[in-house]
């Protein structure tokens, strides 16, 4: 059995232990060896701590899920009470518990029209693995067997899992794993800034909006239609760099579904839950769905739940089909979960969290965003609700990037960490999304915080 030594200075202890022991996500294990991670070991509101007691604004709220913001009494009691009452049962079989059925009842209340017969999973993973199962399972039902093909787009983040990252379109997430599988397959993603819309001799934003969804359509003519079972998109593409579609994107885009009979799954994980100023992204771009994958915001990260909400055609296929469906978690619908979520939906309800994003506090972080502009090394700022993004330019009026091994991006994002803000950078593309409950006060912090990283990361660059 291996010693665990206690060093004197406990970040170093954690340090130690986690740099020894801990299989880090997302981190080069070199890196991880060093053993200088950041012990994160309270936080309130929009604050976190460090173990060495420094404050940092979480402009992120954690990855894009704290809605209600860190602390909150209410939550920690339902989890309290939810576990004395029942620490745990299944809802697979014939049992369910009160927590599951309320707060499924619940979702169904909130998502879009029709969306109301909801599958419980852990992560937003399993969600879109969960989401695929059915879609697959539904064109078998269908007598459509060879409609196997799902398309996505280059850039998205639709999880880890083997479906999920073969969904992703962020191209290092594939070649470590033999992936993606086969059967799915990336088309254009709407991302005007990359594409020249907004400069003198690029496409204007409408086109451009065609254009990126005509991709969708040529794809489905390439396989043709009768292989193709289903599109999946994120509302806004977050962890691709907060990419919002432009205008009539999304229009296009149910039309090319409907057109091919081809199912439209929308990835909510990150939209959803008022983050884009309506409870699902699908509100804010008018999408109808056949089915939503939503997780985070669902319990505002105080408890690992997620869930599918299947629209009526597919519950109905589901139904007739008068069979078990083979599939299922050990954790769906945890009765601890399933009442910290239902008590998270209270609180971004009772406190107009949405409204208040797609409302006075969304204008207030948009207009500051907006000043940011005239720095020198911001090539374009966009935002929808409370997610934006700051794109970092070489050069302003030609938007030429920074090379690539300068990682512009990390350096801003490690110079905003040690003046206390978290901001995360997709390569040279700094993204925001901070807790739904953050003030105008907090809002002023934090884009004082973010210029004075970017003067730095300027200034280091010159
Ligand atoms: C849009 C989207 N879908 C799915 C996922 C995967 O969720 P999880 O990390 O809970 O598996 C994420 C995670 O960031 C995401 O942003």
């Amino acid at each position: 059995m291996n010693e665990i030594t206690r060093h004197d200075n406990l970040t170093r202890h954690w340090q130690d232990l986690d740099a020894r022991y801990h299989f880090h996500s997302f981190l080069n294990p070199t890196e991880m060896a060093r053993g200088n991670v950041h012990v994160i070991v309270e936080a309130e509101g929009v604050y976190l701590r460090d173990s060495e007691g420094k404050k940092i604004l979480d402009g992120m709220a954690g990855l894009w899920c704290v809605q209600v913001g860190y602390g909150r009494e209410d939550l920690a009691r339902t989890a309290y009470e939810a576990t004395k009452a029942l620490p745990y049962y299944n809802t697979l079989f014939v049992t369910t518990t009160p927590p599951a059925a309320e707060l499924a009842a619940k979702l169904a209340t909130l998502t879009p029209s029709g969306c109301d017969y909801i599958f419980f999973a852990n992560s937003g993973s399993e969600a879109n693995d969960s989401a695929v199962k059915f879609i697959r399972y539904f064109w078998n039902l269908e007598g459509a067997k060879q409609k196997k093909t799902i398309i996505s787009r280059q850039r998205a983040y639709h999880g880890v899992t083997m479906a999920a990252s073969s969904l992703s379109g962020l191209q290092p997430m594939h070649p470590q794993f033999d992936l993606p599988l086969d059967g799915f397959v990336h088309v254009t993603a709407p991302y005007g800034f990359e594409n020249g819309v907004g400069l003198k001799d690029g496409p204007d934003a409408e086109a451009f909006a065609h254009q990126a969804a005509a991709s969708l359509e040529e794809k489905i003519l390439e396989l043709g239609a009768d292989n193709v079972a289903a599109f999946i998109g994120e509302p806004v593409m977050g962890a691709g760099g907060v990419i919002i579609p432009p205008p009539g994107y999304w229009g296009e885009i149910q039309r090319i579904c409907k057109k091919y009979d081809v199912l439209l799954h929308v990835d909510e994980v990150i939209c959803g839950f008022g983050r884009t100023g309506n409870w699902f992204g699908c509100d804010t771009f008018d999408i109808q769905p056949d089915l939503i994958s939503m997780a985070k915001g669902l319990s505002s990260g105080y408890q690992p739940i997620s869930a599918v909400a299947l629209g009526k055609r597919m519950s109905e296929t589901f139904l007739k089909a008068d069979e078990e469906l083979v599939h299922g978690f050990t954790y769906s619908g945890h009765p601890v979960a399933a009442a910290v979520a239902l008590k998270n939906l209270e609180i971004i309800e009772s406190e107009g969290l949405a409204t208040r994003a797609g409302g006075d506090i969304g204008d207030y972080f948009a207009k500051h965003l907006e000043q940011l502009n005239d720095h020198p090394l911001v090539g374009e700022t966009r935002s929808v609700g409370l997610m934006g993004a700051i794109e970092l330019v070489e050069d302003k009026s030609t938007r030429k990037r920074f090379d690539e091994k300068k990682e512009a991006g990390k350096t801003c994002r490690n110079n905003c960490f040690a003046g206390g803000l978290i901001m995360r950078a997709v390569g040279d593309t700094m993204v925001l999304s901070p807790p739904l409950t953050i003030t105008q006060a907090e809002l002023d912090e934090l884009f004082a915080l973010a210029r004075a990283a970017l003067d730095k990361t300027a200034s280091q660059f010159r």
